[in-house]
């Protein structure tokens, strides 16, 4: 089945607002080693060209969240990859693809805490302010978007359009 795509972000447009986070995130973190923590699958995009704009040293790792699915979510997420690297006393900085409810986020925010890094933050390239059920927010946000369901640049739709290389709202159609 094909997907209905609509443009929403150009690969220019996320281009220049990655150049930007990467400006920021450098001039905070330029006295200070930063961890870059990669969310799998849908953060790998962002992140590897966020860190090619960074102008500090970073290291890269990752961790893999799932939620357990099914009917009734509870809401409980296992980590299926974690981070190689000690964490202890790190500048953590999590890139993430997307914040919707921010279970996500805050499991993995419980998580990595347990590490005792010396900081912990977190760079979101999307945000869905407006499906939030968690008290969570990114200290870096590429765009902020209304309720709508997106892919490309790393996001997909049942593993689909990873690869693209803008960003599209999935129109949903309904039967
Ligand atoms: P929560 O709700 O825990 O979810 O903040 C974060 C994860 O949900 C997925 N997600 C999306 N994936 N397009 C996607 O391709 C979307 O619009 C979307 N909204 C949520 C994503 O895996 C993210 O890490
Ligand atoms: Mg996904």
């Amino acid at each position: 089945m094909e997907l209905k795509l609509t443009p929403l972000f150009s690969a220019a447009s996320i281009q220049q607002r990655v150049i930007e986070l990467a400006r920021r995130i450098s001039d905070d973190f330029a006295d200070r080693p930063l961890c870059l923590i990669a969310v799998l699958k849908g953060g790998v995009v962002f992140a590897a060209d966020l860190m090619r704009e960074l102008t500090i040293p970073v290291t890269l790792d990752f961790i893999r969240a799932r939620s357990y699915d099914g009917a009734n979510s509870t809401g409980q997420v296992k980590f299926t990859t974690m981070p190689t690297h000690p964490l202890a006393g790190q500048n953590i900085l999590v890139v993430e693809d997307i914040l919707d409810t921010g279970c996500t986020a805050v499991s993995i925010v419980e998580r990595l805490r347990q590490e005792n890094p010396a900081s912990l933050a977190m760079c979101t390239l999307l945000d869905k302010p407006c499906r939030r059920k968690m008290p969570v927010n990114a200290d870096y946000v590429g765009f902020t978007i209304d309720d709508l369901f997106v892919v490309g640049y790393g996001l997909d739709y049942e593993e689909r359009g990873r690869e693209l290389p803008d960003i599209h709202v999935l129109e949903t159609r309904k039967a």
